[in-house]
């Protein structure tokens, strides 16, 4: 009779297909998809390691190790992701969080901190599962937190987060900041709009493949929905108020010169992590 797989074997078969496919960090993405697949944490699985794997706890496995090999991203096969300090749900629908726009966060929790009132009021726009409103709703609880997003799906995703982790947001679905007079009353604008010119190669590699490219790509080279939102958000700010956007890394010069012509002041682009141009804001 054949013996059963040990957890731990199950574990080293699912390193060497990651690894055979190409995955950067084999070890670690077999020990999740395990994980996902037992329902145990990386320290169950070590003080388990010996015991015999079920059935039914090999064959989820290999599903989810087929559809990771197949390309899928991680975030969609595990429906998680972590951003800030958060463990947000995502699906399909939305944008997965990347870690350069905690470059964007950062900055807004600075320029909030900056501010004459301690309870200013927040808009995320194109707020995707709810990343950048969410994680500053998580660190400033007295902001009065909005955020939209074209994307109904993306939305419902972004209320599920909102209420799994007890985030109050007030959400609905726009067109950028068409559906709001424009009268002044937002201290902070945040956006991390579609910037990947509709050309760009990338899109048909790696994860990009498998999110909406309504939440990637825009015309004029990637910034349309950037010139969009500069041109129409500062009448939506207090005086004092901030504009902070996400660009692509070579967008900064573009984004900078925009800002300009519509008029905002003390302008400036951080650099993010591989020192990138990524984070640029502009005040009222
Ligand atoms: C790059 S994703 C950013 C998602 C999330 N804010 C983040 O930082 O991870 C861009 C988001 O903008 C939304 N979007 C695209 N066009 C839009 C529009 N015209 N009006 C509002 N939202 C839009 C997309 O649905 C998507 O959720």
């Amino acid at each position: 009779m054949e013996t059963p797989a040990t957890l731990d074997s199950l574990l080293r078969d699912l390193r060497a297909r990651l690894e055979a496919a190409g995955i950067e960090a084999p070890g670690l993405e077999a020990r999740m998809l395990l994980g996902a697949a037992t329902g145990l944490d990386t320290a169950q699985l070590i003080a388990h390691g010996t015991d015999p794997a079920t059935p039914e706890q090999a064959a989820r496995a290999d599903t989810l190790c087929q559809r990771r090999c197949a390309g899928e991203p991680m975030a969609h096969i595990l429906g998680r992701r972590s951003f800030w300090t958060l463990d947000l749900g995502v699906s399909p629908a939305c944008l997965i969080p990347r870690p350069e726009t905690e470059l964007l966060v950062e900055q807004a929790l600075l320029a909030i901190d900056t501010l004459a009132t301690d309870t200013p009021w927040v808009l995320d726009l194109g707020t995707g599962p709810g990343t950048i409103i969410l994680a500053l709703k998580s660190e400033r609880p007295r902001i009065r937190a909005f955020a939209s997003d074209r994307s109904h799906a993306a939305l419902q995703q972004a209320q599920t987060n909102a209420r799994d982790l007890g985030l109050p947001v007030g959400l609905w679905q726009g067109d950028w900041l068409d559906a709001l007079t424009p009268t002044a009353g937002l201290d902070i604008i945040t956006c991390n709009p579609p910037y990947i010119d509709p050309d760009d190669p990338h899109l048909t590699r790696g994860d990009l493949r498998f999110e909406p490219r309504s939440a990637l790509a825009a015309d004029a080279h990637g910034l349309a929905d950037l010139y969009r939102v500069i041109d129409t958000a500062r009448p939506h700010l207090n005086r004092g108020g901030w504009l902070l956007l996400e660009h692509g890394f070579d967008q900064g010069p573009a984004v900078r010169d925009r800002l300009q012509q519509a008029g905002y002041r003390a302008i400036r682009t951080l650099r993010d992590p591989a020192g990138h141009e990524r984070t640029t804001l502009g005040m009222h």
